[in-house]
């Protein structure tokens, strides 16, 4: 008799009770009116006198752990009750967390700066907001002069000196009254212009710009900086540089990658010339130092700017640019594995 005694309390020891119903169960065995306990208080009288010391006490002992465990398994379950009422069940696998994307224009921008990082240019960046000094009069591009037409700009209309800048070129006339040369740095960002909406064209777009002034820098550098850059962002060294004009360059290029003729999307996003052109640069004019505070005589240098969005449309064959700013997340979320 003793030795059921003993296992029942290792039994109630033991015991866990995930449920209400569990622990009642529990309950009724031991502690109910036909349970263990009065079964056993009832074999006490029949117990012979010299064990009956033993066995009470064993009884007592069992009837003090039931009642504990079924105190201490109520409390439990209560508080786990009054938890999941108000958390729901924490022991459930959480809800997978959606897990985004970068933005296509992120992802060429990034590629952008992490290239010019490599040999040696900063980033830097400017209001989006600015005043006609820094986006175009420093520039050479002095009121009323005819080249202006060629950024099509969204002024401020109570204020014709407040605008939106039309290029990152504003930053870098920033950095050069902030910065003595040598200048090695490079300017991201958004700029507008008033232009029609179209698969082709946007009202805002986003540039990089570059701008390296150091003495006796040349053409040369130049040519080779950015022979450097489309081999690392494109895989393609051919390039070749068209005369153009800037108001803020003098000599002014336009850069075309050779991007060769193999497919037939090669023949139309180079329209059967296996030419592309990605950016305009030149040789700073010596006006535009001088207007940022640096000799003209001592230092010269050359400055870069591209379009990312045209690069991004191009890298990932979209086809449309106003996909880029549409935020559909069935588009975008095609980047998430991309570089
Ligand atoms: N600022 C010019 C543009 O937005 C690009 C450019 C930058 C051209 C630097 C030459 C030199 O079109």
């Amino acid at each position: 008799m003793i030795e059921e005694l003993k296992k029942h309390l290792e039994a109630v020891e033991a015991f866990q009770a995930d449920t209400a119903e569990a622990l009642e169960a529990f309950r009724i065995e031991y502690l109910g009116k036909k349970g263990h306990l009065s079964t056993f208080f009832a074999a006490l009288k029949d117990i012979p006198k010299e064990e009956k010391k033993e066995f009470g006490q064993t009884v007592n002992t069992l009837k003090n752990a039931a009642n504990a465990k079924w105190e201490a398994l109520k409390a439990e379950l209560e508080s786990r009750t009054a938890t999941e009422a108000r958390y729901g069940d924490l022991t459930r696998p959480g809800a997978p967390m959606p897990v985004g994307s970068r933005h296509p224009i992120s992802l060429v921008r990034d590629q952008i700066i992490s290239i010019f990082s490599g040999i040696g240019f900063t980033v830097s960046e400017g209001p989006e907001i600015e005043d006609d000094w820094h986006n175009f009069t420093a520039l050479n591009l002095p009121e009323y002069h005819p080249a202006r037409d060629m950024q099509d700009t969204f002024f401020i209309q109570t204020d014709p000196d407040i605008l939106l800048r039309t290029h990152t070129s504003s930053v870098q006339v920033r950095y050069m009254e902030q910065h003595k040369p040598p200048i090695r740095t490079i300017s991201p960002g958004r700029v507008y212009r008033n232009e029609a909406i179209s698969a082709r064209s946007h009202c805002f777009f986003h540039q990089v710009e570059g701008l390296y002034i150091d003495k006796g820098v040349s053409f040369a550098d130049l040519k080779q900086t950015l022979q450097y850059f489309t081999k690392a962002l494109f895989g393609k060294s051919r390039i070749r540089l068209r005369p153009s004009y800037f108001p803020f360059t003098e000599p002014s290029a336009e850069v075309d990658v050779y991007w060769g003729l193999e497919t037939e999307t090669d023949y139309k996003i180079t329209k059967g010339t296996g030419w592309l052109e990605i950016m305009g640069c030149g040789m700073v004019d010596p006006n535009v130092l001088e207007n940022c505070g640096i000799d003209s005589k001592e230092y010269s240098g050359f400055a870069f700017g591209m379009g990312i969005d045209r690069i991004a449309l191009l890298l990932y064959q979209i086809p449309d640019i106003r996909l880029l700013s549409e935020n559909d997340v069935r588009f975008l979320k095609q980047f998430k594995n991309a570089l």
